[in-house]
């Protein structure tokens, strides 16, 4: 039997999730529907999908209980609703992972998806390489000097994972970020950890703390940002380190519409009989 989904957020990565739908590369999965608090763009996103019903709620949609609901919404969005959806049973599959950056957030989700056989799926979206950050993390919790044929124990626990993101300045006005200079050149205007960036710019840095989550956590995990003038899209690079490992991924998107098509590659995965880690 196919798996149901519905979609929160109908905006532009929403949109690609249901134009994804629309040409059959989510064959294996029914769409139940969309909710937003636009309801222009609702309309606009079941046009694209060819199907499904608007929901006027969150709690309609929640109540229609399909297997899996995809947030493409907020982050403020997101943590009023996820709770709810788990308590049901239904899993989720954000893209404002930023929510998890919030430690109580993050434990009661984690509690209530258990409690409830959900799962929280977190997509690859534009920073990738999550395969990777976690064996590297693993490999270092170990303890194991992996130099050793057999390793030998507790040599080995170090590990540091860092993001550095090259960004136009635009998103940092109105921020305590700005200055008059990211203007006319490049600057760091940025350089903490994961957990303090997402205090500072909440809409800005999920992919910071999407890596942290996989690795060394938003606490240890260091985050630096770079403004360049006429910068197009992003560029987010992630080095990871241990022991005898460097792992780096570098993700460069003119725009964030990668985000939107790893939760299909995401949903594809879950859904074949052979899955990617
Ligand atoms: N994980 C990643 O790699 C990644 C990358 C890019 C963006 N994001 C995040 O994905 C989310 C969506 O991005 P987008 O570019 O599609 O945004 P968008 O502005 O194009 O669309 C957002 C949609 O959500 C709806 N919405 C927003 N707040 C809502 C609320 N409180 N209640 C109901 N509906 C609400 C809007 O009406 C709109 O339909 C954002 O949180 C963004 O920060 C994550």
């Amino acid at each position: 039997m196919k798996k149901t989904f519905g979609i929160l957020g109908c905006g532009f990565l929403g949109s690609i999730v249901a134009t994804a739908y629309q040409r059959g590369f989510l064959d294996e999965y029914d769409f139940i529907g969309a909710y937003s608090h636009n309801e222009a763009d609702i309309d606009r996103l079941l046009s694209v999908a060819g199907e499904g019903k608007a929901f006027t709620s969150v709690d309609a949609i929640i109540d229609a209980k399909p297997d899996m609901l995809i947030e493409t919404a907020s982050v403020a969005f997101f943590k009023s609703m996820a709770v709810q959806a788990l308590e049901q049973g239904i899993s989720l599959i954000p893209l404002s992972i930023g929510s998890f950056a919030d430690k109580a957030f993050y434990d009661e989700a984690m509690q209530t998806a258990q409690a409830n056989h959900a799962k929280i799926y977190i997509p690859s979206g534009a920073v990738g390489g999550f395969d990777v950050l976690q064996t590297v993390s693993l490999m270092a919790e170990a303890g194991v000097d992996h130099n050793h044929p057999f390793g030998r124990e507790n040599e080995v626990t170090d590990h540091k994972t860092e993001v550095h993101t090259h960004k136009n300045p635009g998103p940092i006005m109105g921020t305590k970020l700005f200055s008059d200079e990211v203007i006319s050149q490049m600057k760091t205007v940025f350089d903490g950890t994961a957990e303090e960036a997402i205090e500072i710019l909440p809409t800005q840095v999920n992919v910071m703390v999407a890596a942290a989550l996989a690795s060394s956590g938003p606490e240890q995990t260091g985050a630096k940002i770079t403004t360049v003038p006429g910068f197009v899209g992003d560029d987010h690079r992630t080095v990871i380190e241990t022991h005898g490992i460097r792992g780096v991924v570098d993700i460069y998107s003119s725009t964030s519409a990668i985000a939107g098509w790893s939760i299909v590659a995401l949903m594809r995965n879950l859904a074949s009989p052979m899955e990617f880690f």
